[in-house]
């Protein structure tokens, strides 16, 4: 099988790699890199013997792909993608980007959930499989085991989102930003008989001043956090919390959002300075009144990578951060409880790593359902 990649050097391309290597999926299909910058150039070597670079823009060496894996992202796909259906392409397309998810030719991927929702659509003939929303597939990962028991009535989910969703220059914007406020009060911080409101009025000056790096974000993050995240839909909802309900429904198969059957997903998405772990605080309104063991247990058996940690403070504070998850595929669910609103309302506190569940990790995984 043919697998042309494009976008594996840009930030989710360079995860992807690293996890197809460390899962040896390169032994399985016959890797084309391709660039929409540098064709004729040399591949990289740690796949093998995969020639030079080919042209990402030439719709004639894509057409002679079985599959197209991408991560170059949104624009690239309007462009190319319509060429290539128009020029007779039949081959899957699999895609990082959002342009294509909520087609109804397209399904969007994230197996250990909605593996009969990819299977059903492989049988009729999908050709356009695409990674969800990162904060929408972690919810998932984190909260399988209830939607596989259809016990939720409906979810909010408070986002606390990390820098890397909005781009590797927003990550480092971020560093830059911690380290101009360290710089900006440095002495004072040294001297331990300062007192700390003159420190504190000086950060303030500081990150609302000219001299705070804020090219990419356009506002402070560091020392502050950024209450919308993507576009404005004109209706008080950002597009990053319209995703939220039309995606899950989507990804569960389910009806559309807002029509009867639909599980009804709606909140507030917010950034904040985590480099790139995707955190949510969810409230979820269960079908009935179930005891809470019977909920960690359902959580736990969804799949392979859910963890549940236990409500005390210890566990939570060392378990369930971004510090403790960055890098790792495991994704921790806790803040398990009842609310006081009632036997049917529970809380949960989730976190994954955006770049790896929330990213490259169902593009791998979609690969290998089609190789076998
Ligand atoms: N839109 C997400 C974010 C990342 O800004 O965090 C991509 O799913």
């Amino acid at each position: 099988m043919k697998v042309g990649l494009i976008g594996w050097r840009g930030m989710v391309g360079s995860v992807l790699m690293q996890r197809m290597l460390e899962e040896n999926d390169f032994a399985h299909f016959e890797p084309i890199f391709f660039s929409t910058s540098n064709a004729g150039g040399k591949a990289p070597a740690f796949a093998g013997n995969a020639g030079p670079l080919q042209d990402a823009n030439s719709v004639e060496a894509l057409k002679q792909m079985d599959v197209v894996l991408t991560c170059q992202g949104g624009d690239y796909t309007n462009d190319v993608f319509p060429k290539l259906r128009e020029a007779g392409w039949k081959g899957y397309w699999i895609d990082a980007a959002s342009s294509l998810r909520m087609k109804d030719d397209a399904i969007i991927i994230l197996d250990p959930v909605n593996m009969p929702v990819i299977k059903d659509g492989l049988t009729k003939g999908v050709k356009n499989y695409v990674g969800g929303n990162c904060t929408v597939s972690l919810m998932l990962m984190a909260l399988g085991g209830l939607f596989q028991n259809d016990k939720v009535e409906w979810i909010t989910s408070m986002t606390y989102q990390a820098a890397s969703g909005a781009g590797a220059q927003n990550m480092r914007e971020l560093i830059a930003q911690m380290g101009s406020i360290h710089g900006s009060v440095k002495e004072l911080l040294d001297n331990p008989a300062s007192a700390i409101l003159d420190i504190d009025r000086q950060v303030a000056q500081h990150i609302n001043s000219d001299s705070y790096p804020t090219d990419n974000f356009g506002v402070p993050l560091g020392g502050s956090l950024i209450p919308w995240i993507d576009k404005d839909l004109g209706n008080g909802q950002s597009k990053e919390e319209w995703k939220g309900g039309a995606e899950t429904n989507k990804i569960l198969g389910k009806s559309a959002m807002g029509s009867p059957g639909c599980v009804p997903v709606d909140g507030l998405c917010v950034r904040v300075g985590a480099m790139r772990c995707h955190s949510q605080a969810l409230t979820i309104k269960l079908k009935q009144d179930i005891p809470l063991n019977e909920i960690n247990d359902m959580l736990a058996k969804a799949n392979d990578w859910v963890k549940v940690v236990p409500n005390e403070r210890d566990a939570s504070i060392r378990d369930l951060t971004p510090a403790a998850v960055t890098g790792r595929m495991h994704v921790p669910v806790g803040r398990l409880r009842k609310m006081a609103m009632g036997g049917n309302y529970l809380s949960a506190f989730t976190v994954g790593d955006q770049l790896l569940w929330g990213a490259a990790e169902p593009l791998r995984r979609m690969l290998r359902i089609l190789i076998e």
